[in-house]
């Protein structure tokens, strides 16, 4: 059983090089942004597409911005790693990043990035460990150098290709349809279970149905479990409809962490994911008795994970994860409210389990008052010809408030919910504030077959921190943006 289970919201250097034992971690899985030069956005209805998208992660690297944040001359990362003991061989790779992507030298500011966040990975991993680093076409050729040289190539053991279908196709070259998973081992021992994730042969396989005997007359039988997997898997992307889905962008199946898992890990090890996003990676550890740790820079990411683990396993709804960086006391919370209003509602509308974030939080205007959407199932009819209850499609309006709430603001929520097409609206805010929604608040109810709920009402950032739940049906949080069937 996994009795590890821990996320930090933070940059993951920081945490790697402070929080985490040395030489402690079995298997680490890394899907770092790719420099895409994308801003990651959380969808919103399609109703709502006036509204400006909000970002969930920013994918753009400048070396300009990157060495100003760093508190440096554009040059002096460099020129620290010119000297570093291991590293110094990716200075001249980095130059070359600059020379070929002049003014902005993203490529190089990412790589630079990149080699000291693997070298602290690497410092944290079990002389046994191994190591997974998921990327994208976009830089794949220079991680590769990078890992060489963190690593050693004769610790390299796969270039994976993880090979989907689905999405749209290119007219004018070939349709991108594939990322690259950089394998390789700390040192010449390490664990590879080919056992475990063997995948069964295909129906039309003739070795399957019967075996082959060679020209020297050896046979050769079929494995009960199937093929062992090579270095090119075919695992569809997670689709729409799928109950697996959060809404997270770049959100990665959990089939292809399992076999990633299974392959190099046992029972009881200990996972690591640096950039855990909405935490596919500690799902899929749970789902497999591993230990883990996620760390994510963002809030919304880390208590969307929350909110994912604890619906999966009910072991995990109260306080079974270790979380750093969230707010865990309320004054925490009025602190993070007061000093940074945009993330105070980010991280409460993660930890509340919204589908969707809403529009430029914080925006002020005539359609102001979205900050979140849950999607919900609810249960209809139960139809006695056909045997089963029609399941409906509903949203629901989420507002946070980290001060005060006058009552415009809640005829602004209602107003909001009834012009979406909403059923129901929540306005969190703090414990003092909740008489003001309640004594403001539409009475209006709405119910299914589990009950009769409020139209609006008041949740407060208090109740929040105690782990309960807005008064919703029991199918709220159950599932993600999946259609219940
Ligand atoms: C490609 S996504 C990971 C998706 C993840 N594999 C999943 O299945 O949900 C990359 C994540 O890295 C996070 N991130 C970006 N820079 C980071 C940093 N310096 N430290 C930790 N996390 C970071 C982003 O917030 C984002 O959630």
């Amino acid at each position: 059983m996994s009795n590890i289970r821990v996320l930090y919201r933070g940059d993951c250097l920081n945490i790697l090089n402070n929080y985490i034992e040395p030489e402690s971690v079995d298997l680490i899985y890394l899907d770092p942004p790719f420099n895409s030069k994308e801003q990651y956005n959380l969808p919103f209805r399609s109703q709502e597409k006036t509204h400006e998208p909000v970002a969930a992660f920013v994918d753009k690297w400048v070396w300009k911005e990157f060495a100003d944040e760093h508190g440096d001359s554009d040059n002096t990362q460099l020129e620290r790693l010119r000297k570093h003991p291991r590293l110094s061989g990716l200075a001249s790779i980095i130059d070359l990043a600059r020379e070929s992507d002049t003014p902005s030298a993203s490529m190089a500011a990412y790589v630079l990035n990149m080699a000291y966040r693997l070298d602290a990975a690497r410092r944290v991993l079990k002389e046994t460990g191994s190591i997974f680093l998921h990327c994208d076409p976009t830089a794949n050729y220079y991680l590769r150098f990078v890992m060489d040289i963190v690593f050693g190539r004769a610790n390299y053991r796969n270039e994976i290709i993880w090979h989907y279908t689905g999405g749209g196709r290119s007219k004018t070259y070939f349709s991108r349809k594939h990322d690259t998973i950089l394998y390789y081992s700390k040192s010449n021992k390490w664990t590879f279970n080919a056992d475990e994730i063997r995948i069964p042969y295909k129906e039309t396989s003739g070795y399957a149905k019967g075996g082959i005997t060679s020209s020297t007359g050896k046979r050769y039988m079929p494995h009960p479990d199937g093929t062992p997997v090579d270095d090119v898997w075919d695992i569809p992307i997670i689709n729409p409809l799928s109950k697996e889905r959060l809404g997270y962008p770049t959100q990665k199946p959990l089939k292809l962490l399992e076999r990633v898992i299974k392959a190099s890990s046992k029972e009881g090890d200990l996972i690591l994911d640096p950039f855990c996003g909405c935490g596919t990676a500690a799902h899929a550890a749970e789902n497999l008795f591993r230990n883990w740790i996620g760390t994510d820079i963002s809030r919304f990411a880390v208590s969307l994970i929350r909110h994912r683990l604890a619906n999966n396993f009910s072991n995990l709804a109260d306080v079974g994860i270790k979380t750093f960086g969230l707010p865990e006391y309320i004054v925490d919370a009025r602190k993070l409210a007061k000093e940074d209003p945009f993330e105070f509602q980010k991280w409460v509308c993660g930890r509340i389990g919204v589908n969707q974030l809403g529009q430029r939080i914080g925006a002020r205007g005539p359609d102001g008052g979205i900050d979140g959407v849950i999607e919900l199932d609810i249960i209809g009819e139960y139809n006695h010809k056909t045997g089963k209850a029609t399941i409906e499609r509903v949203t629901g309006i989420v507002q946070v408030k980290g001060g005060n709430v006058s009552a415009d603001s809640v005829r602004a929520l209602e107003n909001v919910v009834r012009r979406s097409g909403s059923i129901f609206g929540i306005m969190v805010c703090f414990e003092d504030q909740m008489r003001t929604v309640n004594n403001q608040r539409s009475k209006d109810t709405w119910s299914d077959v589990s009950g009769v709920y409020p139209f609006i009402q008041g949740f407060s950032t208090e109740d929040l921190l105690a782990r309960k739940k807005p008064a919703l049906p029991p199918l709220y949080g159950l599932h993600s943006r999946g259609r219940l069937t």
